[in-house]
């Protein structure tokens, strides 16, 4: 009954987590063509600095962008901010019941760090708050007034931190990491910086009072970051079902790869909505980089020749999955917490090892996947079996 309810309450948050997720990052992506869309035409309002038609849902719209704002506010105003923050909240809710209630299983590997769960879950939740700090000042400080060199350092720290919490966490633990500290410096800057700095030029506006330029260029800024980091922190969220990501050794070199193919792909898209033309240059950077990210994430070669590798009994297989693996996949699981066998897999038998062979083979030959936090301690001994075995056809007698 416990883990059964567990997985109803991950399965609703999560939804609510693309829910939100999708409002968010729809309504951004919506306001930055939206802004792009604008044009000055003869005779417009006072104040209207560009105007927009489009068509949706069987309706007109017309929209029009005030400079600053129009002279009499409206007395109903909508403002997007819940979506960021509840994506936010619902994120940490997800982190917090997979990572941190079952930190030995998602968060720790003891190869890494064998580390206390308590203080891997602090480490995990300090470095998310530290990582904001520190960026926050960064864009606050002198350095703050150069985008480039902004950039080039946040880029660089960025990398940095990837790389530091792979010396920390398991793969999984450290992706999910780089991706839940991208997704905060985010939705932090709507709550910290964008959304209240929006909130005083309403007041000044109202108040009769000239609202400080400075106000809405932080706010742009940071919207401007926003921008660029969305589509690596949706990478991280749904690489977290394949193991050749988060499992390379290279994992935080993969990352760099994504984010600067996210980067570089949203670059394509600013420029072409802002009207200048479709870079296609751009694309085959992109390209490039995600080619490397492939490459990163290749198992090592071997190039023992295949009558070298020797032979491996599939007595001596099963052995190792009974051992390492069937605490928790069977039908009737025996690893405290799970009541069904997790993601439905099952080595009970022959035919549930066979039908699983290419699966073994990314989960717990190719990556160190599984077991979850390596917690029936399988040897690399026997992961190598399990390659001598595959590489060898697999053979069931
Ligand atoms: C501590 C329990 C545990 C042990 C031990 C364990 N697994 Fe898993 N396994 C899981 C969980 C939980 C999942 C659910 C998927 C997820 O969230 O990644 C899973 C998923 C899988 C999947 C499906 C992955 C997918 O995304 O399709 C395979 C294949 C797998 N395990 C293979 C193995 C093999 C092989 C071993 C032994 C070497 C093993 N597991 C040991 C808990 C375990």
């Amino acid at each position: 009954m416990y883990p059964l309810l567990i997985d109803w309450v991950g399965l609703i948050i999560r939804w609510v987590h693309i829910i939100t997720g999708i409002a968010w990052i729809g309504s951004s992506f919506y306001f930055i063509f939206l802004d792009a869309s604008l044009r000055q035409r003869a005779a417009m309002p006072d104040g209207v600095a560009g105007e927009s038609w489009q068509v949706h849902g069987g309706g007109f719209y017309h929209m029009q962008k005030y400079a600053t704002a129009p002279a009499d506010l409206p007395a109903e105003l909508h403002w997007f901010k819940y979506e960021a923050y509840f994506t936010w909240i619902s994120g940490f809710l997800l982190l917090a019941l997979l990572y941190y209630l079952s930190a030995e299983l998602f968060l720790i590997d003891p190869e890494v760090w064998d580390i206390n769960a308590g203080v891997a879950v602090l480490i995990g939740v300090a470095s998310l708050a530290a990582g904001w700090v520190v960026y926050d000042q960064l864009c606050k400080s002198p350095l703050g007034q150069n985008e480039t060199a902004l950039s080039a350092v946040g880029f660089i720290l960025l990398v940095a931190v990837s790389w530091g919490y792979t010396q920390v966490f398991s793969g999984r633990g450290a992706f999910m990491h780089s991706g839940a500290l991208i997704g905060t410096i985010m939705v932090a800057n709507v709550f910290f910086i964008i959304i209240p700095n929006q909130k005083k030029v309403v007041a000044d506006l109202i108040a009769g009072r000239t609202p400080d330029p400075a106000l809405g260029r932080d706010g742009k800024q940071r919207s401007v970051h926003n921008n660029y980091l969305t589509l690596p922190v949706l990478f991280v969220m749904v690489s977290n079902h394949y193991p050749m990501t988060f499992e390379s050794r290279w994992n935080w070199l993969i990352l760099t790869c994504v984010i600067v193919v996210g980067g570089v792909v949203r670059h394509f898209y600013n420029l072409k909505n802002a009207g200048k033309g479709e870079q296609y240059w751009l694309m085959p950077i992109a390209g490039a980089f995600m080619l490397a990210a492939i490459g990163l994430s290749l198992p090592p070669r071997s190039n023992v020749a295949l009558e070298d590798i020797p032979e491996v009994s599939f007595t001596e297989v099963r052995r190792i999955i009974d051992v390492r693996c069937t605490v928790c996949h069977s039908a009737t699981p025996t690893f405290e917490g799970f009541d069904r066998p997790p993601g439905g897999v099952i080595f009970d038998d022959m035919r549930d090892i066979q039908r699983s062979i290419p699966r073994i083979r990314t989960q717990a030959v190719n990556s160190r996947a599984m077991p979850l936090g390596n917690v029936t301690e399988m040897t690399d001994t026997e992961r190598q079996t399990l390659s001598h075995w595959l590489a060898r056809g697999a053979p069931l007698e």
